[in-house]
């Protein structure tokens, strides 16, 4: 039995999508029953609750062998992480697969990739089967910037020149699915990037060759991004953070790609020309 969390969101509902129809069976911890009801239809066992929960966590882990643990970024995700770490290790989980992310450094500033990093530490030393991936950052983000492409041809973000390796949560989920169904992953570490590097301008031509209409990136300053963004992101923790990130990227750091999902999947990344394709529509009026 796999164990999934984040189901209904990016990285994990992409990571069931790849699993399903594998042949292996399936659970999930799903706070909100009804958004899961397609995976449930699909044979996913459902159990529902707070993933932060330990009563919760250790009703799903019972039978588990491997699981994937996806944790929402907030304040408390340390602690949820360790005690999600904890309870696989005391239910006899044989590997823990956990989401993490590119920026997960030694000396990581940012809170989001911190956190990441002291989770990464705390599941290296616990004596279970580990494998941690490290994606960067997601093309699926461009998603949040769909309503101002389709009304006005330009998105707004803070990021100046700065680059990101982005990559499909597609291909994340792709690769999540291959390590929790094969063998030779314990004790790996998987950056998970897309085929290219690319600045927010880069990200505009693409979007305007795909869709055939001139389409610009607006460099934000970070404040008046702050202010925007405090509208959809109401907790002053994950705000800041997400800002911080943001700024990461704007300021500039070592990029460089990683050929996991090739190697892994035995296809090549998807590229953004691809992405934008495929969620046409969405960026369409
Ligand atoms: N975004 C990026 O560019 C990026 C890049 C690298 C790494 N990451 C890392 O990827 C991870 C997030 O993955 P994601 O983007 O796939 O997440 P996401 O789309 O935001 O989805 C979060 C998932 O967690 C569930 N969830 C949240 N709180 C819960 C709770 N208390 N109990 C049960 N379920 C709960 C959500 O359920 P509901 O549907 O009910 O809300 C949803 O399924 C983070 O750790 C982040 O740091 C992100």
């Amino acid at each position: 039995m796999i164990l999934l969390t984040g189901v209904t969101g990016k990285t994990g509902g992409a990571t069931a999508k790849a699993l399903l129809g594998k042949g292996v069976p399936l659970r999930a911890i799903v706070r909100n029953a009804e958004k899961a009801a397609a995976l449930k239809d699909a044979g996913v066992d459902l159990v529902v609750g707070d993933v932060t929960d330990k009563a919760v966590i250790d009703k799903a882990l019972r039978g588990v062998e491997r699981a994937l643990m996806v944790m929402p970024n907030g304040e408390t995700q340390l602690d949820s992480e360790k005690q999600f770490i904890d309870a696989a290790k005391a239910a006899g989980v044989k590997q823990l697969v956990k989401m993490s992310s590119m920026e997960a450094v030694a000396d990581a500033k940012a809170p989001i990739p911190k956190v990441h990093y002291q989770a990464e530490q705390y599941l290296r030393a616990s004596g279970l089967g580990w494998t941690l991936l490290k994606p960067n950052f997601f093309m699926q983000n461009l998603l949040g910037s769909a309503g101002t492409i389709k009304e006005q041809g330009k998105f707004f973000l803070p990021m100046a020149d700065g680059k990101t390796a982005m990559a499909d949560v597609r291909d994340i989920g792709a690769v999540a699915a291959v390590v929790l169904t094969g063998d030779g992953h314990a004790g790996k570490s998987y950056e998970i990037t897309g085929p290219e590097i690319l600045s927010f301008h880069d990200v505009a031509t693409c979007f305007t060759k795909v869709l055939g209409r001139k389409i610009e990136y607006v460099h934000v300053p970070m404040p008046a991004y702050r202010q925007t963004l405090s509208r959809f992101l109401t907790n002053a923790w994950h705000l800041n953070a997400v800002c911080e990130l943001f700024q990461e990227i704007a300021d500039g750091h070592d990029l460089h790609l990683s050929d996991s999902v090739q190697k892994l999947t035995g296809k090549p990344p998807i590229p953004l020309e691809q992405f934008i394709r495929d969620h046409q529509a969405v960026f369409t009026a």
